[in-house]
C-alpha cells in the first residue's frame, strides 16, 4: 500500500467508483487554509512553520488507511447496536509521559473497563485511545494572566509549554514535529503491548493494581475476573481450541486525537492509490471540539475530505438545525460508522438536550455511533481552587443518556472518558479513599481537565455494564 500527498490519478471526483469517500467539490488538502480557523495559536515565525509542516510531510504516516478502514467497519457495527464505543485517555498527553510505563498504565485501565462492558453487556468493545497524539488543547481564553502579568496561555506541548515564562508560553513550530515523534513512539509501544502477553485475556487478573484491589470496585473487578477465567475454561472444556483464539490473546487500541491544529493534520493527510480516497494517517479517528466546529469554519473543511470516521463534540450550545447541517457536510454519503456524536451537555441537562438532537440526525438518515462524554459538561472550580468533576455527576450523566436512548429507541453507542491509570486526585468522590475537596491536592497530576484514576473508572464501568445489560434485556 503506498500513501502520497498527491494522487499519481485523477483525484476523486463525485463519479470515482470505488473509492472509500468521495470529497467535497473543490476539497484538497489545504483548502482549509481559505477558511478562518478558531483556536489557532499566534505561531511567530511563518518560516519555521513552512519548514516543520514540510519535514512532516515527508515522514511516514503513523497509522494506515487499512486499519482505518477497520476501524470504521467496526464503529458502523456499533452503529448498527452490535457493539459499544470505549474511546478514553489522557485530556492532554504530555511529550514526557510518552514512556512505556505511561503507555502501559493507560492501556491496562482501558483493557479493564472494556472487558467489564463486554462482560456486563455481552457486547463487543471497540477501544479507542485519547493516546498517541492527544497533545493540542483548545482553551477559554487566549491568554493567561497571573499578578498582573499577561502570557499566551498553555496550549498543549505540540504548542507551547505550562511553565508560566515568556519563553515557554511563546508557540514553536517545531513542537509539531516533536509531536509526531512522540506519537510514533507511543503508538510503538502500544503495538507491541496489544500484540504481546500484556494484553493477552489471561493476564485479566494481572490487570488490576495493588492500589485499586483495596477499593470495593476494585474487589468486585477481582470477582468479574475469576467469573472470565472460569468462563474461559468452560470453553476449553467444551473443545472450543481457546488457545488459537487470536482474539483472546490480542487486543485491538486505536487511535485518536482532537485534530485541532489544520497544518499538522494536513501534513500528515495522504492520498492512497488503491482505496481511492484521502487519509489522515495522524490517527485512526479525529474529532472536532465543541469550539472548533463552526460549518464554514477551517476544522469542518479539512475533515470533510478526509475518509477516517470524525467524532464530533456536540454541547449544549448545538442546535439540531446546526448539527443536522454539520452531519450533512461532514457525512452526505450516509455512511454508517462515519460520524461518532459526543454528546456532553452535563448532568441534568442530557435528558432534555438530547433528544430533539437524536431525531434531527436519525430523521436525516445519518446512522452515527452516539456516545457520552460525561466529563467536560462537568467541570468546576472548587473551593479550594482546583478544576474537578465530580464521579456522582459523571455517572448521572452517563444514566441518563442512556435512558433517553430508551425513550427515543436508539442504540447508546459509547462512553468518551478521561482518565488515567494512576491514582491520582483529581475528580471528587470515589469509594477508595473518597477523594474530596481538602485531598484533591495530594495527587493533582493533569496537564489540562481532572481525570478519573483507575479505581473510579472501574465503579463507572460497573454502573454502565449494569446499565446496558438492562437496556439489552440481559440477565440481571
Ligand atoms: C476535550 O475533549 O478535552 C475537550 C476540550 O472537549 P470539548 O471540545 O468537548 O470541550
Ligand atoms: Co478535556
Amino acid at each position: 500500500m503506498t500513501v502520497s500527498h498527491t494522487p499519481t490519478t485523477t483525484p476523486p471526483t463525485t463519479s470515482t467508483p470505488g473509492s472509500a469517500h468521495l470529497p467535497p467539490a473543490g476539497w484538497h488538502p489545504g483548502s482549509w487554509q481559505d477558511r478562518p480557523a478558531a483556536q489557532q495559536p499566534d505561531w511567530p515565525d511563518p518560516r519555521v512553520l513552512r519548514r516543520t509542516t514540510e519535514a512532516l510531510a515527508l515522514q511516514p504516516p503513523l497509522v494506515l488507511p487499512d486499519e482505518i478502514l477497520g476501524l470504521r467497519r467496526e464503529l458502523a457495527g456499533v452503529a448498527a447496536g452490535e457493539g459499544f464505543l470505549l474511546q478514553a485517555g489522557d485530556c492532554a498527553e504530555r511529550f514526557a509521559s510518552c514512556t512505556e510505563d505511561d503507555v502501559r498504565g493507560k492501556l491496562r485501565v482501558i483493557l479493564q473497563l472494556a472487558i467489564l462492558l463486554t462482560f456486563g453487556a455481552g457486547l463487543p468493545v471497540v477501544k479507542v485511545g485519547r493516546i498517541a497524539g492527544q497533545f493540542g488543547k483548545p482553551r477559554s481564553r487566549p491568554t493567561e494572566t497571573v499578578d498582573g502579568v499577561e502570557l499566551p496561555a498553555f496550549r498543549g506541548d505540540i504548542v507551547n509549554g505550562p511553565e508560566f515564562t515568556p519563553e515557554a508560553r511563546r508557540p514553536d513550530a517545531e513542537r509539531l514535529l516533536r509531536g509526531y515523534h512522540h506519537s510514533s513512539a507511543a503508538l510503538n509501544v502500544l503495538r507491541a503491548l496489544t500484540l504481546g502477553g500484556f494484553a493477552d485475556l489471561d493476564q485479566v487478573h494481572a490487570w488490576n493494581q495493588e492500589f485499586v484491589r483495596r477499593s470495593a470496585a476494585g474487589r468486585r473487578y477481582e470477582k468479574a475476573a475469576d467469573d472470565i477465567t472460569w468462563a474461559l475454561r468452560f470453553m476449553s472444556a467444551c473443545g472450543v481450541d481457546t488457545g488459537a483464539q487470536p482474539e483472546l490473546h490480542q487486543a485491538r487500541l486505536y487511535t485518536s486525537h482532537e485534530a485541532l491544529l489544520p497544518h499538522y493534520e494536513q501534513a500528515l493527510t495522504r492520498y492512497d492509490e488503491n482505496r481511492r480516497a484521502w487519509f489522515d494517517t495522524s490517527a485512526h479517528l479525529v474529532w472536532i471540539g465543541d469550539r472548533t466546529r463552526q460549518l464554514d469554519g477551517a476544522h469542518v473543511e479539512l475533515l470533510s475530505g478526509i475518509a477516517n470516521p470524525l467524532g464530533i463534540k456536540v454541547g449544549p450550545s448545538t442546535a439540531p438545525d446546526e448539527l443536522r447541517a454539520l452531519c450533512e457536510r461532514l457525512d452526505p454519503h450516509r455512511t454508517p460508522g462515519r460520524l461518532v456524536l459526543i454528546s456532553r451537555m452535563g448532568a441534568g441537562r442530557v435528558g432534555d438536550l438530547l433528544p430533539p438532537l437524536l431525531r434531527a440526525v436519525g430523521d436525516a438518515g445519518h446512522l452515527p455511533v452516539w456516545t457520552c462524554d460525561p466529563m467536560h459538561g462537568n467541570t468546576f472550580v472548587s473551593d479550594s481552587g482546583y478544576k474537578t468533576r465530580r464521579l456522582s455527576d459523571i455517572t448521572a450523566e452517563v444514566t441518563d443518556f442512556f435512558a433517553a436512548h430508551a425513550r427515543e429507541g436508539t442504540h447508546p453507542g459509547g462512553v468518551h472518558l478521561e482518565l488515567t491509570g494512576d491514582d491520582v486526585t483529581e475528580c471528587l468522590g470515589g469509594d477508595l479513599d473518597e477523594v474530596v475537596d481538602e485531598t484533591l491536592g495530594t495527587r493533582y497530576e493533569t496537564a489540562c481537565d481532572p481525570r478519573l484514576n483507575a479505581a473510579q473508572s472501574l465503579e463507572l464501568a460497573f454502573r454502565m455494564g449494569d446499565i446496558l445489560r438492562a437496556h439489552l434485556g440481559g440477565p440481571a
